[in-house]
């Protein structure tokens, strides 16, 4: 701790006691404090180096170092990936999952990548999901709870001890815009001191909550917009995604033309490959014609039925891969085929359920894999 901070502290301790305005001078050197936090986050108060004594009486008495645990955390063989299951203060669990893009062999040819090691932290926004999609399996639990803000955050600061987080993605359990205010506030905390991430680091994904996607613009620019489209034409996408139904396609593309035109960034569209469900030809040229007007990029992600009840079948390489030679070639339209990492343990983002507390999901493979590769 700095010898600033601590006159910081000291002021701040000193003028609650006289003034009660304690709180607002406490936040601008909260952020001391909270540094510490961040490398220790089980830490207790006391542990917290060189603070006047009357300091520790109130974060004792006012305030809690965190509001989640690690309760375990579990790397893939190959390193990639690292899965943390983190308990809530409610007793409940979500997932984050770290994946590490430096290591990745053959990408840069088995060498490091340039500009150094760099991470990738999936976030989850809930328990559970309310909007059912029915080849995901954190929609057949059913929406349990909103994360709090804190905890939002306190993912970050987990993964930040094992990893240096340059990305963060809205892409774990639950629908972020459904928890706006917390993801708002998490968002907040998170670009601003210590963590300094910059928006453009950071990716919330969506399945299209119109009137959120039109707040979340003023509220929140320049952040990286990611919508799960999943199908070219509404009776598809409302087949697949229950959800959908209040959020008519058509309703869709102009609030995101509308996005895109203040924004001037481009918008990344998911699309899980079912088969033949939305993965025929088709498909592609409908979904071609609709992007045509934006810039985006088009991430394909090959279905992993592990942990759903579904009934859908993933997409054969084949067809995955003529569906993004039409997108790319007819439609010049920048399209990637997601990868698949970290499977061995579960650890995937996006679509995820924690099967807990039992042992079944460690090395049990009943996730599915769903990783973010927009950043690559
Ligand atoms: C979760 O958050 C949403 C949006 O803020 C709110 O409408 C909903 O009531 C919350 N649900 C619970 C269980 O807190
Ligand atoms: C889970 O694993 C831990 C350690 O391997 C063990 O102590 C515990 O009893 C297991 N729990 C269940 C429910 O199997
Ligand atoms: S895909 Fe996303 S929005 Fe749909 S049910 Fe799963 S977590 Fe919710």
């Amino acid at each position: 701790m700095s010898v600033l901070c601590r006159v910081c502290v000291c002021v701040c301790v000193y003028i609650y006691i006289y003034i009660y305005i304690f709180i607002p001078c406490f936040i601008i050197c909260l952020s001391c404090v909270f540094r510490y936090v961040i490398q220790n986050p089980n830490c207790e108060w006391e542990e917290v180096p060189s603070l006047p004594s009357t300091a520790y009486l109130l974060l004792r008495s006012k305030f809690k170092p965190s509001i989640s645990t690690i309760h375990s955390v579990v790397e893939s063989s190959d390193d990639v990936t690292t899965k943390l299951l983190i308990k809530l203060q409610n007793g409940a669990f979500v997932e984050a999952v770290i994946m590490r893009y430096d290591t990745r062999l053959g990408k840069y040819g088995g060498k490091p990548r340039p500009g150094g090691p760099r991470a990738t932290l999936c976030i989850s926004s809930q328990v559970g999901c309310k909007m059912g999609c029915k080849f995901c399996a954190t929609g057949s639990m059913g929406f349990k709870n909103n994360l709090s803000s804190g905890e939002i955050v306190e993912q970050l600061v987990h993964a930040s001890r094992l990893s240096h987080i340059r990305n963060v993605v809205f892409m774990g359990m639950g629908e972020p815009l459904n928890n706006y205010a917390a993801l708002i506030e998490a968002i907040r905390v998170m670009t601003g001191s210590p963590f300094q991430l910059s928006p453009k680091r950071i990716t919330v994904s969506t399945v299209g909550i119109i009137h959120a996607i039109k707040k979340i613009q003023s509220d929140m620019p320049n952040l990286n917009l990611a919508v799960s489209l999943h199908a070219p034409v509404q009776d598809i996408r409302c087949q697949i995604m229950p959800a959908a139904r209040a959020f008519p396609l058509e309703k869709l593309m102009d609030t995101l033309q509308e996005y895109q035109k203040n924004s001037q960034q481009k918008i990344f569209i998911e699309y899980i490959m079912l088969d033949r469900v939305n993965d025929e030809e088709q498909h592609a040229h409908q979904l071609g014609n609709l992007l045509e007007p934006f810039e985006v990029v088009v991430n394909l992600i090959p279905f992993n039925p592990i942990g759903t009840l579904s009934h859908f079948k993933t997409s054969s390489e084949q067809r995955v891969t003529s569906f993004q030679k039409i997108l790319r070639g007819t439609y010049d339209i920048r399209t990637t085929i997601r990868k698949q990492m970290g499977q061995d343990i579960s650890g995937a983002c996006g679509q995820l359920v924690v099967n807990m507390p039992d042992n079944r999901s460690i090395g049990g493979g009943s996730l599915i894999t769903d990783i973010e590769d927009l950043h690559l």
